[in-house]
């Protein structure tokens, strides 16, 4: 199973709390804002990613699988 992370960027606060649970995955700019507006989910960060997600308080941050379905319980390891 293939993932992927949609980003509604214009709606990110700068809560920060994506970056504090995955760094390597959400990155944010100067300002502390979310950099990206969607990635593919690494093979083996599929766990991290979703808790990134989770972890948005404005729920800026979404993944969903290859199916277009919103991932919503967390996934294990591919
Ligand atoms: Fe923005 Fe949410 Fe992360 S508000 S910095 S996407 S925790």
């Amino acid at each position: 199973m293939t993932y992927r992370i949609v980003i509604d960027k214009p709606q990110c606060v700068g809560h920060a709390r994506c970056a504090n649970v995955a760094p390597h995955l959400y990155k944010l700019d100067e300002n502390g804002y979310i950099l990206a507006e969607g990635f593919d989910v690494p093979q083996g960060e599929e766990l991290a990613a979703f808790r990134g997600s989770k972890a948005c308080p404005e729920r800026v941050i979404k993944m969903f699988d290859e199916d277009g379905q919103e991932v919503r319980r967390s996934p294990t390891a591919a």
